[in-house]
């Protein structure tokens, strides 16, 4: 009680929110039907939310645009005390992790560049010798992939 009297923590509206956030309404709500953020209703059955709520969507934000699927993002927030702000060294780890992930998606995505820099100008599209086709090559150096027991 005594911090909050020096210090009052008004919570904020939905409406709040994204204008301060920068994000839509009807993300918000898909973001708490989704279980990233939480609310409480007032008597007027408004929502109502903590001001950690901005914090958590902007992680919610750069988490997307790292291409983090929002269940992951769901389960890194559920690691976070819900009682405040995520910190900064909360967001280093939740990102140290991301990162390893981001890592290994350039990797593919860059095989699967190369790959395709193969077939320009091939266009057979062939299950046996494409390798955009043929989805195990990246097993082909340890054995025959299953596709060869496909006879096609
Ligand atoms: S289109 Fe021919 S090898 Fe991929």
């Amino acid at each position: 009680m005594g911090h909050d009297a020096r210090r009052p923590r008004r919570e904020l509206s939905v409406g709040e929110v994204a204008r301060r956030s920068g994000v839509a309404v009807s993300a918000l709500h898909f973001y708490e039907a989704k279980g990233l953020i939480t609310s409480h209703r007032t008597g007027g059955n408004q929502r109502r939310y903590g001001r950690d709520v901005l914090r958590r969507v902007a992680v919610i934000k750069v988490a997307q645009r790292l291409g983090v699927p929002l269940a992951t993002i769901r389960d890194a927030l559920k690691t976070l005390p819900e009682a405040r702000t995520p910190n900064a060294a909360d967001w280093r780890k939740l990102s140290e992790h991301w990162r390893a992930d981001l890592d290994a998606r350039i990797r593919k995505l860059t095989q699967l560049r190369d790959s395709l820099d193969e077939c320009i100008g091939c266009g057979c599209l062939s299950v046996e010798t494409c390798p955009l086709r043929n989805p195990y090559d990246e097993l082909g150096e340890a054995g025959p992939g299953p596709h060869l027991l496909d006879p096609g």
